[in-house]
């Protein structure tokens, strides 16, 4: 039996576990997926550990995704881009690759499974922390019209945007240069909703009709979904679906076939 672990600190919350057993179970596949607690002090020889003793792959969560980035021996585009790696797989020569699904789950649950298209779209991306990073390059590959990522504080916006804009149409602003635009979809990555807060955005940043996305998911609707329902948002929906996405493309790579996903968050969702 194959095995797999998501490592993280802390790591007893995670719902990994949960979902990769469910996949293995819907697609026939015979692994194992375990919890590690990561060493703070030592995220690499625990890697290495796992590796050793026959692990063949690993997702990676907080605080450990830039870590994993420099430890990869090679990095898919999306994890170079991302500056962060949240699946590491083992090769044949026992390397390891580093990979990141955090953006193309994020897409694929807004377009597959949700319906909205993103072509031509005009988006805004609330924070420029790790989680924006780690999603930007997939998203700009969906062709929006535009991409603006607006963050409290705004140089730290300008300078990640900066250094995306050969990828695709992209600006980074602070939230009071945001006053005028309106976007089609507004995606919430900040850490505020933690606190119970919103990003302090204009009224009307969203058009008519428009998406809102919190990458957030918890029992009830998010802070930044109630800003959505309370601002003509058409949808406003929670990152869950995104979190069963990354997982799932995770799994893909390592077992080189994709599960279904739709079952597997709606169980997620009556059992929240
Ligand atoms: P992550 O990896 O989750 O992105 P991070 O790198 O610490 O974590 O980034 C947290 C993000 O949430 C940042 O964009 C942060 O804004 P600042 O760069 O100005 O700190 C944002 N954030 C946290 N609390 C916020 C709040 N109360 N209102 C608005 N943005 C907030």
């Amino acid at each position: 039996m194959d095995k797999y672990a998501v490592i993280g600190n802390p790591i007893e919350h995670s719902k990994s576990p949960e979902i990769h057993t469910a996949f293995a179970q819907q697609t026939g596949e015979d692994i194992e997926y375990v919890r590690l607690l990561g060493n703070l002090d030592d995220f690499e020889g625990d890697v290495r550990r796992f590796i050793a003793e026959g692990g063949q792959g690993l997702n990676i969560t907080v605080p450990f995704k830039e870590q994993a980035w420099r430890l990869a021996d090679e990095l898919s585009p999306r994890a170079h881009t991302a500056g962060a790696v949240n699946t590491l797989i083992r090769l044949d020569n026992n390397q390891l690759r580093g990979d990141n699904t955090d953006g193309i789950g994020l897409v694929r649950d807004l377009t597959v499974n949700q319906g909205f298209r993103m072509a031509g779209k005009s988006i805004l991306m609330l924070g420029a922390g790790g989680a924006v990073r780690g999603v930007m390059r997939p998203l700009l590959e969906q062709n929006p019209r535009r991409i603006i990522i607006a963050n409290r504080t705004a140089s730290k916006a300008y300078s990640l945007a900066n250094g995306l804009t050969h990828l695709g149409q992209v600006a980074g602003c602070g939230f009071d240069e945001l006053e005028g635009m309106q976007f089609d979809l507004i995606i919430n990555a900040t850490a505020a909703g933690l606190e119970g807060k919103t990003p302090a955005i204009p009224d009307d940043a969203l058009v008519k009709g428009g998406w809102c996305y919190d990458m957030l998911y918890g029992k009830h609707d998010t802070a930044f979904q109630q800003w959505g329902r309370e601002h003509r948002a058409a949808r406003s929906l929670d990152g869950l679906g995104m979190l069963v996405e990354q997982a799932a493309e995770s799994f893909r790579l390592w077992r080189d076939t994709l599960p279904e996903t739709p079952p597997i968050i709606a169980k997620l969702r009556n059992a929240a």
